[in-house]
C-alpha cells in the first residue's frame, strides 16, 4: 500500500515544495485565533489532508448493524482510495482496497450490496475469496504471475459495535489504548444489537475542517432552536459571577439536573467521568455524558425517549446523552434508546460527506416502537441548520478581505482540533 509513503509528485507551487508549503501555512497561523483561509480552500494542502490525515488516521465508516449478514459489503471512497468493507461468513468483518488486480476496476461498485461466497471482478471477471485471494480469472487457468495476487488489504478495528479502517501500513498504535478506556462507557448501549433506522448523506459545500471546528462547539447553537430543547448551553468551564440573574437560575437549574443524573449513572454503574484527549496523539478522542433538560430522556423535541425499547439491558431511560469525539472525522452520541453516529468524508476542498445514522434496538419497530419522524427530527433540523452554517463561514474565508478572528473560552475545543492537526501533519512531514 502506498498510503504510508512519502507524498508522490508534491504539486508545483510556484517552485515551493509541498513539505515546505504546509510548514509556512502552519506557521501562518496563530494559536487562539481562527485558522487563515487558505487552511480551506488550498487546493495543495487539501492534498496532503487527504494523504497525511485521511490516509492515515483510523476513520470511522460504519457501525456493526450497516453490516449485518454475512457477505453483505459497503464502499467507500477515502479521497483517491475506494475501499469496502465485508462481513465475512464467520462474522469477522474485513476491508480491501476496491481495486482490482488485474487492470484495476473497482470490483464492488455499489454503496451497498451483498456477494456471494466469492468476489467477482465485473470487467474480465477475476474472482476473489473472502480473504481477498485471487482464486480464479474466467476462463483460464491462473498463470504463474497471478498466483499469490490478493487484494490490498486495509486495518480494521471494532469498537463497541464501531467500525474504523485505516489505510497506511502502520496504523496509529494508540486506538487500542483509547478502545480500552472506551469500551466500559460505550459497550452498555449495545450497538451490536441494533439496526439501521435511518441513514442519510448531507453534502456540505465547506471544507471538512470548518465541519469539524462547528461541531466542536455550541457557541452557535442558538442557532439550533430544536436541539436546544434537550441542551442544556452550558459548556467548559463556567464562571457564575460573569452570568446575568437569568443565566444564573439556568446554571442553576443544570447543576441540579446534573447532580441527580449523575446519582443515576452511578446506580446503573454507568461511567461518566470526562476523557480529554483531543491532542498530543494520532487518535485524539473525547468523551462526555451529559444531562439532557427537560424530562432528560433523549433528543427528541419533547426529550422524551424516542424508542420505547432501550438498548441493551437499560431499564432507566434518563442516563443522559453520551458524547464521544474521534479526530479526524466522527462523533456519537449515544443515548438510552438510540444511537446517532455521524462520519464526515471530505469530497474535495470545499465539499464534505456528512453522514449521519440512527440505530435502536434491534427488536424496535417502526410505528409499534417508534415514530421515524420523532427519532430523526432533531439531528435532520440540526444538520440542515449546521449545513448552513459552514457553507457561510466557506464563502466567507474565501474573501481577501477575511481575517483571523479570536476564539472564545467557549471554543476551547476548536482550540484543540487546530492543534491536533498541526500536530499531525507536523510529524507526517517532519517539520
Ligand atoms: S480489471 Fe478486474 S478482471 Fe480485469
Ligand atoms: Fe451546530
Amino acid at each position: 500500500m502506498s498510503a504510508a509513503a512519502p507524498l508522490r509528485d508534491p504539486p508545483p507551487l510556484h517552485g515551493v515544495p509541498l513539505r515546505e508549503h504546509v510548514g509556512l501555512l502552519l506557521d501562518s497561523r496563530r494559536r487562539g485565533y481562527a485558522l487563515p483561509g487558505a487552511f480551506f480552500r488550498d487546493e495543495a494542502l487539501f492534498a496532503a489532508d487527504l494523504e497525511l490525515i485521511f490516509g492515515r488516521h483510523w476513520l470511522f465508516v460504519a457501525s456493526e448493524p450497516e453490516l449485518p449478514e454475512g457477505g453483505d459489503y459497503r464502499t467507500y471512497d477515502i479521497g483517491p482510495y475506494p475501499i469496502f468493507l465485508l462481513r465475512r461468513d464467520d462474522g469477522s468483518i474485513v476491508a480491501f482496497h476496491n481495486t482490482c488486480r488485474h487492470r484495476g476496476t473497482r470490483i464492488l461498485q455499489q454503496p451497498a450490496g451483498v456477494v456471494g461466497a466469492n468476489l467477482v471482478c465485473p470487467y474480465h471477471r477475476w474472482v476473489y475469496d473472502e480473504a481477498g485471494r485471487l482464486i480464479g480469472c474466467g476462463a483460464s487457468e491462473l498463470s504463474a504471475p497471478m498466483m499469490g495476487l490478493r487484494l490490498k488489504p486495509v486495518h480494521v478495528k471494532r469498537l463497541a459495535g464501531l467500525i474504523f479502517v485505516c489505510l497506511a501500513t502502520d496504523p496509529p498504535e494508540d486506538f487500542d489504548a483509547m478502545a480500552a478506556q472506551m469500551e466500559p462507557y460505550l459497550a452498555p448501549h449495545a450497538v451490536p444489537r441494533t439496526r439501521v433506522a435511518k441513514q442519510i448523506d448531507l453534502i456540505e459545500q465547506a471544507n471538512w475542517k470548518l465541519t469539524i471546528e462547528n461541531n466542536r462547539e455550541c457557541f452557535h447553537c442558538a442557532g439550533h432552536p430544536e436541539l436546544s430543547r434537550s441542551l442544556f448551553d452550558f459548556f467548559g468551564e463556567i464562571h457564575e459571577e460573569s452570568l446575568s440573574a437569568e443565566e444564573r437560575a439556568a446554571y442553576q437549574c443544570f447543576q441540579t439536573a446534573r447532580q441527580d443524573a449523575m446519582a443515576g449513572w452511578q446506580r446503573a454503574g454507568l461511567p461518566w467521568q470526562l476523557i480529554e484527549k483531543l491532542h498530543g496523539r494520532p487518535t485524539g478522542f473525547r468523551t462526555d455524558r451529559l444531562v439532557l433538560n427537560g424530562a432528560g430522556e433523549s433528543m427528541t423535541l419533547d426529550t422524551r425517549s424516542a424508542s420505547s425499547r432501550l438498548l441493551g439491558k437499560f431499564t432507566d431511560a434518563r442516563l443522559g446523552s453520551l458524547h464521544f469525539h474521534v479526530q479526524p472525522n466522527a462523533w456519537f452520541h449515544f443515548l438510552a434508546d438510540h444511537v446517532v453516529t455521524f462520519a464526515t468524508l471530505p469530497l474535495a476542498a470545499g465539499r464534505t460527506l456528512v453522514r449521519t445514522t440512527w440505530l435502536v434496538d434491534a427488536e424496535a419497530q417502526e410505528g409499534r416502537d417508534y415514530d421515524l419522524d420523532n427519532l430523526t427530527r432533531i439531528w435532520v433540523e440540526t444538520n440542515r441548520q449546521d449545513a448552513t452554517l459552514v457553507e457561510e463561514a466557506q464563502r466567507g474565508v474565501a474573501s481577501p478581505a477575511y481575517e483571523p478572528g479570536p476564539l472564545v473560552a467557549s471554543e476551547f475545543m476548536v482550540g484543540m482540533f487546530h492543534s491536533w492537526y498541526e500536530e499531525r501533519l507536523r510529524a507526517a512531514l517532519d517539520l
